[in-house]
């Protein structure tokens, strides 16, 4: 079996940070949590989520953020809430064309990540 990294099936980087574009621009249009993201840096945020696909998925990018519990502690973040930027991701991996396989893969990873983010 040819082991592929989903970093490479992803596109790699470029193709990786219109994706964490899509996805931050999805949260600031998204009603339930678009108030979060008022005092964010766009850019920042972007570039930070696209270090952390890159390198959780086996790309070669060295992630220079904050880990997931410590981003996200004090924020008491709901399940609803949680529920609302997965989807975002969803609608993201559906309109740039990731394929089943990849999309399966990064929902997991997101979802693994939950007990991290969510009322931390
Ligand atoms: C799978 C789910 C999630 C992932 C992978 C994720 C990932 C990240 C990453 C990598 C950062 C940047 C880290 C840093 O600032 O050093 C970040 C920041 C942030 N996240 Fe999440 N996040 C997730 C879910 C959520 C949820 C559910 C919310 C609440 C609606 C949220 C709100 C925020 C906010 C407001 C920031 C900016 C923090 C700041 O500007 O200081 N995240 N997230």
């Amino acid at each position: 079996m040819t082991d592929t990294s989903l970093y490479e099936r992803l596109g790699g980087e470029t193709r990786i940070r219109e994706l964490a574009t899509t996805i931050f621009d999805k949260h600031t249009q998204n009603a339930t949590i678009r108030n979060r993201y008022t005092n964010t840096d766009r850019d920042d945020v972007i570039r930070l989520v696209t270090e952390f696909i890159c390198n959780g998925t086996g790309g070669p990018q060295a992630y220079s953020g904050r880990d997931m519990l410590t981003t996200h502690r004090g924020m008491n973040i709901s399940e609803e809430e949680f529920v609302a930027v997965v989807d975002d991701i969803v609608e993201a991996l559906d309109e740039h064309g990731v394929g089943q396989r990849e999309k399966e893969e990064l929902l997991m990873i997101s979802w693994s990540l939950k007990p991290e983010i969510v009322r931390v």
